[in-house]
């Protein structure tokens, strides 16, 4: 369809939706871009420009071709739709007949629907993420116990489900704030994803209203207690309990996990954002900003990682006391594993799954390092180097299907005791190094931040080949992804959702805004941790 002048191409469109009896693709704001970067095309001081809530509108050039998996996408995206008292709430996980177990794939995840909701969002639709914002703050507010303990009044729930009485004609929810939940974990990202769909659908409305509720305010300041209140901690990072994220069984991610310290740090920027300036409010964005800059040091200083810094861990002295240390965690050199010597390579860089006391978790892992980069946690020179690293490390990180959840998978004795011989987590297998295409949405986020849009349409390329065909798996398995996972769901509605939001993202790159954070200068003390330890 190129060279179609823009008009002609909107009423086909419209035909075509109304042939498909939906709603119209929001196709103004769909444009093609061509394989330059975008921050050449100057795109990007638009989508980043301070304050504003509009969506600014790309350059590029105009010619809307739909995938073919697009529309099929978008027709498995609605029979995913849950419904409370006629309103549509959230999208259930799977919608897999064919599994025989349901196990809690019937039911509306937080985390999951995120990617639900920015397709949503980005096509113009933003009543459902809306209903799923408010129904899930009225969730939060009721008690949860896990046996005769209570949970903190802040945390939100992993999932719920709409329980319809057709003879009563009566809809109830159920949520789980990790007390059916396999292992028993509350899920500490769900608060933080709550808080960063809020400021998406804020930026992509320009409706305030909601955020500004005192629903919403409160809704924000009750997750904002839980996870910046004080204890024991030494440092500025998330406490976490393994399985407390995307990764929800046992797999070594316990401690201070990226993935959550990413999203902490990615929702309190947007909790900044969009607190309101009244006496609890300021509280909380005073002790948010003392937060934001002990976090992003010590982020940015103790979890990354280059060739560099490899080769400085490595000649590591130990035990070494007092202020004067640069060892400070007492890390062993020889607890630095194998593999990451010959991963390392000499242009890019990463952070590393985990830093605590004398334990670094080498393993990298996407989520994690995509959000660092929409967030601003990495600096500019760091957002760089993490797709430098993609880059280099394609066969491992993306191999046949997008994305690795975490590279390297454990194995044999190692994957005994850190997993506890778990049978789905085995050596390439889901969580242990699977790969999910739900991951592609940020990959895609990151790479059109970093100026890199090729990188995600080589991704999208590999996606296409295979998803639909294969029935929108929930992961694949094997060391390059090439099998569909041994127990993985089909028409995962997060691998549909993920392949709209990364096609509409590249197709119009300011959809960025929603999503991403610009860099905070109030947060930008970078400096690499050789000098910073001297
Ligand atoms: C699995 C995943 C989790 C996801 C859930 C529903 O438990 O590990 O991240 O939220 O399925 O799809």
């Amino acid at each position: 369809m190129e060279g179609v002048n823009s008009s002609s191409s909107i009423s086909d469109l419209d035909d075509l939706a109304r042939l498909l009896d939906r709603p119209r693709l929001n196709i103004e704001r769909k444009r093609s871009f061509d394989e330059r970067s975008f921050s050449e095309m100057g795109i990007f001081d638009n989508v980043n420009s301070p304050g504003g809530w509009e969506t600014p509108v790309s350059s590029a050039r105009n010619s809307f071709e739909p995938h073919p998996m697009v529309a099929e996408a978008w027709d498995a995206l609605r029979r995913s739709l849950v419904y409370f008292r006629g309103q549509p709430v959230g999208t259930i996980a799977a919608y897999d007949h064919a599994s025989e177990e349901v196990l809690n794939y019937d039911q509306v995840f937080v985390r999951d629907f995120v990617p639900s909701a920015l397709a949503f969002l980005m096509n113009g639709e933003p009543d459902i993420v809306k209903n799923f914002l408010l129904k899930t703050i009225q969730i939060q507010g009721r008690e949860k116990r896990i046996d005769r303990f209570k949970l903190g009044e802040g945390a939100m729930p992993a999932s719920f489900k709409v329980i319809h009485d057709p003879i009563k004609k009566t809809d109830t929810i159920i949520a789980d704030f990790g007390e059916s939940a396999i292992g028993r974990v509350a899920p500490v990202d769900s608060g933080f994803w709550w808080i960063i769909l809020l400021r998406a659908y804020t930026k992509s409305t320009g409706d305030t209203s909601l955020a500004e509720t005192p629903e919403c305010q409160k809704g924000m300041r009750l997750i904002l207690s839980l996870c910046l209140s004080e204890g024991f901690d030494t440092f500025p990072t998330l406490l976490c309990a393994d399985g407390c994220s995307m990764v929800d069984r046992r797999m070594g991610v316990y401690g201070y996990p990226i993935e959550i310290q990413a999203l902490f740090f990615m929702a309190l920027r947007s909790a900044m954002s969009m607190l309101k300036h009244d006496a609890e409010g300021k509280e909380f964005m005073e002790r948010i900003v003392k937060r934001l800059h002990a976090l992003s040091f010590h982020m940015r200083s103790y979890f990354w990682l280059d060739f560099q810094q490899l080769n400085d861990i490595y000649r590591y002295k130990t035990e070494e006391y007092s202020h004067t240390a640069v060892n400070k965690f007492n890390v062993i050199p020889d607890s630095i594993p194998e593999w990451v010597f010959d991963f390392m390579p000499l242009r890019g860089g990463y952070f590393i799954g985990n830093v605590s006391p004398a334990r670094m978790d080498f393993r990298w892992f996407a989520l994690g390092n995509c959000v660092a980069i929409l967030a601003s946690l990495a600096t500019p020179e760091q957002s760089a180097a993490i797709m430098d690293l993609i880059e280099e490390r394609w066969e491992e990180l993306v191999g046949e299907m997008p994305v690795k959840i975490c590279h390297p998978a454990i194995e044999s004795h190692e994957w005994r005791i850190v997993t506890g011989c778990d049978p789905k987590n085995t050596l390439w297998s889901y969580h242990n190094g699977g790969s999910w295409p739900v991951l592609l949405w940020l990959l895609t986020a990151a790479c059109i931040k970093t100026g890199r849009p090729q990188i995600a349409r080589r991704a999208i390329d590999l996606a296409e080949a295979r998803l639909l065909k294969d029935g929108w798996p929930e992961y694949y398995d094997g060391k390059s992804g090439r099998f569909i996972g041994k127990q993985a769901r089909k028409f995962q509605t997060w691998s549909i959702a993920g392949y709209l939001v990364a096609k509409m993202l590249l197709e119009d790159p300011s959809h960025l805004g929603m999503i991403s954070l610009e860099e905070d200068k109030q947060t930008k003390p970078v400096i690499k941790r050789s000098y910073s330890w001297t």
